[in-house]
């Protein structure tokens, strides 16, 4: 396969950091970007090139950073939407800027990026988009409303894109992870809200220090799981004869959530059907 010019968000730690290290080792050229660029000045060493990129920016600024990042080699083939954070709270505790913070994040600087890249995916008539969501969005987390919220919302909306900028020669890959050994549990990089009420305290006490034992004890290896992720994008190793997927649940533990919830979505539907059926004009 011919090196391809890969621009990666949020690229600090994680999975990020993960397809910088793997595609640079593979020869491709990869654009590393960070909202502080000052963190992955290593990169740079490494032979990546470094563009500043802040999910809380204006459309104006995601323009530019495209403009830049297509620059560099002439052009740019994947684009990996990966940047993200999680924020814990109660949904009566969270405020209106909890949640925007994180839809601003998943939903509207990720839709941000990607709008900024389709006039020269559309003009090549070529170019993949990879989002990386989250089985979160497969059903409730209790404290999680404002993740599984926006993780859902990006779903929807890959979906969308996908139907729309697939006749355009455009791939569109939504991969949904589940626990992978990365920052996100950190304690720098988590908001947690303490709750007000009494009530949901059984909730979130227990909930708080679970999540905060798990960090660094997460099942998945984010080097395994990036090093899938670029199969399928490059139709390599276990993905080389597949077509190509607009979804790719991540680890164990994501094939056995959805495919659950898929299950019980089924018994519900076949349960209700009299009820949810025959509403149409007769
Ligand atoms: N690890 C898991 O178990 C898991 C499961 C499902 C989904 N995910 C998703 O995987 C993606 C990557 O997360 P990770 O697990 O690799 O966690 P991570 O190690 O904490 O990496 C998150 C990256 O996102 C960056 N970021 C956060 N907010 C940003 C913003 N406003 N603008 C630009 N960059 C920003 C962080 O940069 P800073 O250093 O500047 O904060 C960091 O580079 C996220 O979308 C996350 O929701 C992870």
């Amino acid at each position: 396969m011919a090196p391809q010019v890969w621009l990666i968000t949020g690229t600090t730690s994680g999975f990020g950091a993960e397809f910088v290290k793997k595609l640079l080792a593979k020869g491709h050229k990869v654009i590393a970007t960070a909202r502080n660029t000052s963190k992955i000045a290593h990169f740079k060493e490494a032979g990546a090139s470094i563009l500043a990129l802040d999910l809380f920016s204006e459309q104006v600024t995601f323009d530019k950073v495209a403009a830049d990042a297509v620059a560099i080699h002439g052009h740019v083939d994947v684009v990996v939407n990966n940047a993200g954070y999680s924020h814990f709270g109660i949904i009566e505790d969270d405020s209106r800027e909890d949640w925007i913070k994180q839809y601003q994040t998943h939903v509207f600087g990720t839709f941000g990026v990607a709008r900024a890249f389709l006039p020269h995916f559309r003009a090549r008539k070529a170019g993949t988009f990879v989002f990386i969501g989250s089985t979160a969005a497969w059903g409730g987390i209790p404290t999680l409303g404002a993740y599984c919220g926006s993780k859902s919302a990006l779903r929807g909306a890959v979906e969308t894109l996908n139907l729309e900028t697939k006749p355009l020669g455009i791939r569109n890959l939504l991969v949904e992870p589940g626990f992978f050994r990365t920052e996100l549990l950190n304690d720098n990089n988590v908001t947690y809200v303490d709750t007000k009420f009494e009530d949901y305290k059984p909730v979130t006490e227990p909930l708080f220090t679970t999540f905060k034992k798990y960090h660094q004890q997460q099942p998945g290896d984010p080097a395994k799981g990036v090093q899938r992720i670029i199969d399928t994008v490059l139709g390599e190793n276990d993905a080389a004869g597949k077509e190509f997927p607009v979804s790719l649940a991540l680890g164990s533990d994501a094939v056995e959530q959805i495919r659950k919830k898929c299950e019980e979505t089924l018994k519900l539907l076949d349960e209700w059907e009299a009820v949810s059926s025959n509403t149409n004009y007769d």
